[in-house]
């Protein structure tokens, strides 16, 4: 079920990657819920729950969602969602950079049993892959005299959880590069934010923590419930939106009172 928080989105184009996951699902149904048109992009082989999730997503409105495939890891990919930006929908306003290697990290390893492999892969497409749709998208935010980016990052890289050292690594990376790019595109009025989850009950983390972890861990929040996908909405969209105007370089963590860092 989606949110519909207040923020009003009208008129804004924007851009989620990696799109078709439980949370960027959620993303793109919530945007299009406040108005916004919405470019979902995720991997080739996520083409058909794509184009479903766009279909679901326009016939919610009052936005539209097209679905186009991205790899992150591809300038062209990239460049071409870009195009699809300005044709479909006349420009584009806000990227959500979403995409991410976490349902795939498999159980958690310690750091002598992470591969070179593992790490490179992880850090390419979490940090690699997030700075490169920064730098597709910043020419066309440029042309609208301004944008949004919103980095999605995760409580783990202030909260250092063991076993899985390549994407907390990768997450403590994508903080860096918020308030890099911030300082940066500050002059061209464009602002970039984060939000970081806490563990969300989702399919993805059903798939890579022993059962009951998630009820666990939600009894040690300020708030003792499990997360959803919609507890990410509001935080998500108000640094979307032009509500949030003079705030940037901020990563806001959303996870009900878990992590105080
Ligand atoms: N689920 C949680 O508890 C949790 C907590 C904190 C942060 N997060 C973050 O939230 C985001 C969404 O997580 P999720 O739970 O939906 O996980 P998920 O693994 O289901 O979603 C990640 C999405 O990224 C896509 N992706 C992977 N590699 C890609 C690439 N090279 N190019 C483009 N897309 C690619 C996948 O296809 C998938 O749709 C991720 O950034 C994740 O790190 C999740």
């Amino acid at each position: 079920m989606s949110s519909r928080p207040s923020i009003d989105l009208t008129g804004d184009v924007v851009m989620v990657t990696g799109a078709t996951g439980d949370i960027g699902a959620e993303y793109v149904c919530a945007l299009v819920s406040a108005g916004a048109d919405v470019i979902a992009t995720d991997v080739a082989q996520t083409a058909e729950a794509g184009q479903e999730l766009a279909d679901r997503a326009t016939e919610l409105g009052p936005g539209k969602a097209v679905f186009t495939t991205v790899d992150v890891t591809s300038d062209d990919d990239l460049a071409a969602a870009a195009v699809l930006a300005v044709e479909r929908f006349g420009g584009l306003d806000a990227l959500i950079n979403n995409a991410a290697i976490y349902r795939s990290l498999g159980p958690k390893r310690s750091l002598r049993e992470l591969s070179n492999d593992d790490w490179d892969t992880t850090l390419r497409v979490n940090v690699r892959g997030s700075w490169q749709a920064i730098k597709a998208v910043t020419p066309l935010f440029i042309e609208r005299g301004g944008g949004r980016v919103v980095n999605i990052s995760s409580t783990v890289a202030r909260a250092g959880v063991p076993g899985f050292a390549h994407y907390v690594a990768s997450k403590a990376a994508v903080d860096g590069l918020t308030r890099a790019a911030a300082r940066e595109l500050g002059a061209h009025n464009i602002r970039v934010n984060g939000v970081a989850p806490g563990l969300v009950s989702d399919s993805a983390t059903e798939a890579i923590n022993p059962d009951g972890y998630a009820a666990r861990s939600a009894q040690t929040r300020a708030l003792a419930r499990e997360m959803t996908p919609s507890d990410l909405v509001g935080a998500v969209l108000w640094l979307a939106s032009q509500t949030s105007g003079f705030v940037t370089g901020q990563t806001i963590l959303v996870d009900g009172g878990q992590v105080f860092a």
